[in-house]
């Protein structure tokens, strides 16, 4: 990162969160763990709520020995009476919802009931809880998805296009993006809402079912490398992609910025990649870790090349060929730009999962990862 920008950005978000009381939900999941760990180090006193928070669970929050620095309840967002019980013991600067029951549309499918309660009706259980209490946080920050908006017909997404989400975890989201700007709308309760693309980066444990965790897990997981696998059916399909530590920085500065209150906003991106582009850049970026730490891996990698497969989505499974955001209103809100290329959040991801695998491997614990 450019390093006048990085310290400017720096600075504000010291400015805007050192001393503060916050709440993030999903915070032991893939972004809330970001999240959370990244306002414990600029000084924010950090609560947490996640349905799962075991001690044991592969998480950056456990990882790294952060737990015990924050205040962990253990619960789901979408109870009621415990969410009521926390909003009204305390007020929160600031709330970063990051929970999701399903944050991969095939699980979506196997609970829609659930899904729905934990993706759309615990927004409307928080920001009800935390008006009954009067505890109203300076700015509720809620996680969309570009999938609100369903099919691609034009060349990118803008915010004010009408959200034809189809798919469950696509509608699911697309209430709750609704129902945080809503309560804005009625009740003049601060909220801002981002519509992410894809993210990647460490600690996604989304190992089942998420491309790049999952390819990485072919390559690395077990003594001897799979070709990681690209069905055919999604070779027409693209999407936007996202380092973690931009996104964080995007959602930071978003909840600080009180101009943002009751708005939309799509995410930015570092690159726009076709199934088949980010697959490759992934393999690559996969080859080149290994050849660092283990040559005879890497030229397996190599000679096994991409396995490609002719398999059919399920029909229930509504996937979006073509993502694509416009991120000018985020830009003009608060002048940020990606600081990670593709082929560097790829290296220090294939780093990561390298590491990560590795340590798995030897049955040790997870070792600390050297940031890359
Ligand atoms: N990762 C992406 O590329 C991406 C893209 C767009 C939007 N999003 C959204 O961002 C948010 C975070 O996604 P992620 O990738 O970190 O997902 P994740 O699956 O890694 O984390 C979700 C977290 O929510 C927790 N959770 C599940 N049910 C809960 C409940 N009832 N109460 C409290 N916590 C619960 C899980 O235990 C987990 O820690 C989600 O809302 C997701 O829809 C993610």
């Amino acid at each position: 990162m450019n390093n006048n920008f990085s310290n400017r950005i720096q600075d504000q978000l010291l400015g805007s969160f050192r001393g503060k009381s916050v709440l993030v939900t999903g915070a032991f999941g893939f972004i809330g763990s970001h999240v959370a760990a990244r306002l414990h180090a600029l000084g924010a006193d950090v609560s947490v709520l996640d349905v799962d928070a075991a001690p044991t669970r592969p998480s950056l929050l456990n990882e790294q020995g952060l737990r015990s620095l924050l205040r962990v309840h253990e619960g789901s967002v979408s109870d009621f009476p415990l969410v009521r019980k926390i909003f009204s013991e305390r007020r929160f600067d600031y709330v970063f919802n990051l929970a999701a029951h399903a944050s991969t549309v095939e699980k979506a499918i196997e609970d829609p009931l659930e899904t729905f309660a934990v993706n759309s009706l615990s927004v409307v259980a928080m920001l009800e809880a935390m008006r009954l209490a009067g505890n109203v946080p300076t700015m509720f920050f809620h996680a969309s998805t570009d999938k609100v908006y369903g099919e691609l017909n034009d060349a990118a997404y803008l915010e004010d296009d009408p959200l034809f989400a189809e798919g469950l975890y696509d509608t699911a989201k697309m209430a709750a993006d609704a129902f945080a700007r809503s309560f804005h709308r009625v009740f003049k309760i601060p909220t801002v809402v981002l519509r992410m693309c894809n993210i990647f980066g460490p600690y996604d444990m989304n190992i089942q079912s998420r491309l790049l965790p999952k390819s990485l897990a072919a390559l690395f997981a077990a003594d001897t490398p799979e070709a990681p696998t690209l069905y055919t059916g999604s070779q027409g399909h693209s999407r936007d992609y996202l380092y973690i530590d931009d996104l964080v920085n995007c959602v930071l500065l978003l909840t600080a910025t009180p101009a943002c209150q009751g708005e939309a906003y799509n995410a930015i991106s570092c690159a726009h990649q076709t199934t088949p582009e980010m697959m490759q850049a992934l393999w690559s970026a996969a080859q080149a870790e290994a050849v660092h730490f283990d040559p005879v891996r890497a030229e397996l990698i190599r000679k096994n090349g991409i396995r490609r497969v002719a398999a059919q989505n399920s029909e229930q499974v509504l996937t979006i060929t073509r993502q694509h955001l416009n991120s000018d209103k985020l830009q003009a809100a608060i002048a940020y730009q990606p600081q990670v290329t593709l082929e560097d959040g790829l290296r220090r991801t294939a780093h990561f999962y390298r590491a990560y695998f590795e340590g798995q491997r030897q049955s040790g614990p997870v070792a600390q990862v050297a940031s890359a």
